[in-house]
């Protein structure tokens, strides 16, 4: 009889270890392939200008878009992952140091990044939030190519990636913003300008960059990894919609809630919205509460 049972025990055993095998394997053949797919797209071709007033539009972009978040403060390239179940993940080095961009990288370089997602090999960049990106106006993109094209070298080389069989699985199960490339509607024009006074619209233009936590319709959801909080609800039906616009904007600065809540940074970068302007601030407020 327990000879029985142990037998069945192991057959069943068994059977669940292949099978988890078998969707590992089944996982890692997916991801790999989409990683080393080739992708070519028109290059484009926009005025960079790099006056006084680009470049510090473009210092403010890259502050409140979380570029030095990922490509670390001085653009120089960060490891943002280095663990074993997860595996290594760089972001560039985005100056022209060593073991930074290529001497020919241009304008066309960066907006196939940007708008694409992809590099100048045309693999797919992982990791990159390009479908982010990939709406910004052709003037806040010239911005950022010509403030990033003029900040001192940094010679950093950085490890190659290489995927863990946690990414892996969360890439198949689409749990990890692992290839922006797919998620990008490729044949989108770029808008000229975006509307830069107080209101509705440009809170809804500046809050693409909440989309990727809080999601499309901004109500939030599943944590974003095991052991992160749930994402909340920042429209009018979550506490937003009870916050004046001064609490609001003190919540996004302090990273402090009028419940008394204290968001921590790497949950929340409040930090990074901490460096938005007021006026950009008050209209992300207005769109939140318009929805
Ligand atoms: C969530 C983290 C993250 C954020 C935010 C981010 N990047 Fe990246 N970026 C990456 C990673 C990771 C790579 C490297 C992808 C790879 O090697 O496959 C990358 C690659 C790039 C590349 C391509 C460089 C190359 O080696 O071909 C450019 C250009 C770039 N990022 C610019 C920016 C700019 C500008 C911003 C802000 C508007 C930004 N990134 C925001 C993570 C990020
Ligand atoms: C990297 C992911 C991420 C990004 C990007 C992000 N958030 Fe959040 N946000 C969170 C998480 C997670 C929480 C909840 C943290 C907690 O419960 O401690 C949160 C909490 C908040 C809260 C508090 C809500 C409440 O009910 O207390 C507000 C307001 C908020 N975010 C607004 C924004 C806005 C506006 C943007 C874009 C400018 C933004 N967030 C971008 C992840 C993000």
């Amino acid at each position: 009889m327990i000879r029985k049972i142990l037998k069945w025990t192991g057959l069943t055993l068994g059977m669940v270890i292949l099978l988890v095998i078998a969707g590992f394997v089944a996982a890692s053949v997916n991801v790999n392939r989409r990683i080393q797919e080739d992708y070519s797209f028109k290059k484009e071709e926009i005025d960079i200008t790099a006056d006084s007033a680009a470049l510090a539009r473009g210092k403010h972009l890259v502050a409140i878009k979380g570029c030095q978040d990922c490509h670390g403060t001085d653009l120089g390239g960060k490891i943002m992952m280095d663990d074993g179940a997860v595996g290594k993940l760089s972001a560039s080095n985005l100056t022209k140091g060593n073991g930074g961009l290529p001497q020919s990288y241009g304008p066309a370089d960066w907006l196939t990044a940007l708008r694409h997602g992809i590099g100048t090999n045309g693999k797919p960049l992982l990791f990159m939030p390009s479908h982010e990106t990939a709406l910004l106006s052709e003037q806040d993109i010239s911005a950022i190519i010509a403030y990033c094209g003029q900040v001192p070298k940094v010679d950093r080389k950085l490890p190659a990636n290489d995927l863990g069989p946690v990414a892996i699985i969360m890439s198949a199960l689409d749990k990890m913003p692992l290839l922006s490339v797919e998620k990008i509607d490729h044949n989108r024009p770029m808008i000229a300008k975006a509307d830069s006074s107080e209101g509705v619209a440009q809170g809804k233009y500046l809050s693409i960059s909440c989309s990727g936590c809080h999601r499309e319709d901004m109500k939030g959801g599943e944590p974003l990894a095991p052991g992160f909080p749930p994402v909340p609800n920042i429209t009018s039906s979550g506490h937003v919609g009870k916050w004046s616009q001064q609490q609001f904007i003190t919540t996004l600065t302090t990273g402090k809630t009028p419940e008394g809540h204290v968001l921590k940074n790497d949950d929340m970068p409040w930090k990074m919205t901490a460096q938005y302007t007021k006026t950009e601030l008050a209209s992300l407020y207005l769109y939140l509460k318009s929805i």
